[in-house]
């Protein structure tokens, strides 16, 4: 097999265009040394091969200025095609943030079409996208999380205002909302489609901080320098807008970098991650997300497929971001599927042989 790389950007979710802007970014960096293929996946669920040298501005309006839309086939030689030619690729870098491209979608496409991936798999994809889920789940091995309640008309928070409401599969701060009572949480969630799959309302933490966190798998486990993200409002919340629409997005928004922590909240904060690691098979690299206030630490989310792979967390720590990148692919290249067969002569179709045989 040829050891074509593809960039994956766009996807049908709330966060399609900053997801371009990371495809865009981390295709510019890759094909300074290597072959890579730009493949475009549009709002309405359209793949289509691009030039590698569009800009972000040239997706801003309709498809018609794409003309290789590719079809998918999970036949016998499953891929990615162009008219009747199979794009020769091996491994992806999933740029898409949000919905499908980050929940375990794309993931579990790329699985069925035995084509490596960046970022980890299925279930950790979409438990780190299902807030209500993935609180329950840290609160049981006793990680340190806010209260978590799941809003239904039925069913009221044992805790009191004022709350933050959340989306429950949703991302970069899209929805987020201070609310003062439940009645107002509820209406909220039932007047916009935002909150169609569902929302989630926590004790809104006043006066608290965000601190970042990048988390890499490979070629060991390693922490970036932590960085706290520098709100509009000192009691407000880390918006959509200060996250990419003040000081030209993610990578230009102000922050502390490296956070002036005190060792306490630091080494909670090590001792969770070294603890998550432990739950979570997180691959790729990730951003791990806490709030804090005073010596308290809670873990927020984790952030499979952060923007622009949170990248400028590394630089001062002297990882560029073409080391990091490289080693992304490097760390996807050396992948196994867990349970297709890798070839002809895969580690799944094995195993089963060898059950089969024992079985008689
Ligand atoms: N319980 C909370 N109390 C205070 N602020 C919060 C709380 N939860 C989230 N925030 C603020 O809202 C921002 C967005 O919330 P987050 O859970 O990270 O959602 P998203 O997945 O959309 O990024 C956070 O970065 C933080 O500034
Ligand atoms: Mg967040």
């Amino acid at each position: 097999m040829s050891d074509n790389l593809a960039i994956i950007f766009g996807g049908p979710s709330p966060e399609h265009d900053i997801s371009i802007l990371t495809g865009l970014q981390t295709s510019r960096v890759l094909s300074s040394k290597d072959k890579v293929l730009n493949i475009y996946w549009s709002r309405d669920n359209k793949w289509y091969l691009v030039d590698t040298n569009l800009e972000s501005k040239d997706f801003i309006g309709n498809n018609s200025i794409f003309k290789k839309e590719l079809n998918i086939k999970l036949d016998s030689n499953p891929g990615f095609y162009y008219k009747k030619k199979k794009l020769e690729i091996s491994t992806v870098i999933n740029s898409c943030h949000g919905g499908p491209g980050e929940d375990g979608t794309l993931q579990s496409l790329l699985d069925l079409l035995m084509i490596k991936y960046s970022g980890p798999g299925l279930s950790t994809s979409q438990l780190c996208m299902d807030k209500y889920t993935f609180f329950t789940v840290m609160s049981a091995n006793s990680i340190p999380v806010l209260n978590t309640h799941l809003i239904s008309d039925t069913n009221k928070p044992d805790f009191q205002g004022p709350y933050i409401l959340k989306p429950r599969f949703g991302g970069s701060s899209i929805g987020v909302e201070i609310v003062e009572d439940y009645q107002t949480a509820l209406s909220i969630t039932k007047n916009s489609t935002l909150y169609n799959q569902g929302s989630i309302l926590q004790p809104f933490l006043e006066e608290s901080d965000d601190l970042l966190i990048g988390v890499r798998t490979y070629p060991n486990i390693d922490y970036s320098d932590i960085e706290k993200p520098i709100r509009s409002s000192n009691n407000d919340m880390f918006s959509y807008k200060d996250k990419y629409l003040e000081n030209g997005g993610l990578e230009g928004s102000k922050r502390e970098l490296p956070a002036k922590v005190d060792p306490l909240v630091k080494n909670q904060i090590i001792e969770i991650l070294n603890k998550l690691l432990t739950i979570l098979d997180i691959k790729g690299i990730c951003r791990v997300d806490f709030l804090s206030k005073g010596e308290k630490v809670y873990l927020n989310e984790v952030n499979t497929i952060p923007g622009s792979y949170a990248l400028y967390l590394w630089e001062q720590i002297g990882l560029s971001k073409f080391d990091l990148l490289k080693d992304m692919v490097d760390e996807t290249k050396l992948k196994t599927n867990n349970w297709t067969n890798e070839g002809s002569d895969g580690t799944a179709l094995k195993k089963a042989k060898d059950i089969q045989s024992k079985l008689g």
